[in-house]
């Protein structure tokens, strides 16, 4: 997989972009490997580090259903194991995949996973399904948030 341009990783993305797209075929392949048997709904998602790696996930439901979880924390938890997220290396862009036309923005358990490692207190979140895609900044999703910077100050 060719390296992210600096333009690509530092400007502002779009939908367009290479990496954008490399995140959207990474999401893609998870989707595949989705564990819903539950609600047979498959959710793929992709997350880009600041150093320009891509990691991915799907969901993974559970028989006691609350155990489920999502496709996006399971990217970031498999980008934090690697070492590729952490309080110096930050998250820049997510991306969501469904076979659906209607577009699945992350829920509020993700948004907030989003936040706790994202750059700046900000990301893009790019969404796909069917022939649609729409894209959204996360402090747009999940305004005045809780974070990190909370507990720090007394
Ligand atoms: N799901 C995700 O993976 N991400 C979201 O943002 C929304 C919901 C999953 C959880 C569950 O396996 C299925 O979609 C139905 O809620």
């Amino acid at each position: 997989m060719p390296r992210p341009r600096r333009d690509e990783l530092f400007g502002i993305l779009k939908a367009s972009d290479d990496i954008v797209q490399q995140m959207r075929v990474a999401a893609e392949a998870a989707m595949k490997n989705a564990y819903c048997s539950y609600s047979k709904f498959s959710v793929g998602a992709a997350v880009l580090a600041a150093d320009g790696e891509i990691f991915a996930g799907c969901n993974v439901e559970n028989a006691s259903y609350g155990l489920t979880m999502c496709a996006e924390r399971n990217a970031i938890f498999q980008a934090v194991a690697k070492g590729a997220l952490s309080k110096e290396r930050k998250l820049k862009a997510v991306v969501v995949v469904t076979p659906n036309k209607k577009l699945t923005p992350p829920c509020g358990a993700c948004r907030q996973v989003i936040y706790e490692f994202c750059e700046e207190a900000d990301a893009d979140i790019f969404i796909f399904g069917g022939n649609n895609a729409c894209s959204f900044k996360l402090s747009t999703l999940l305004p005045e948030a809780f974070g990190p910077e909370n507990l720090r100050e007394k």
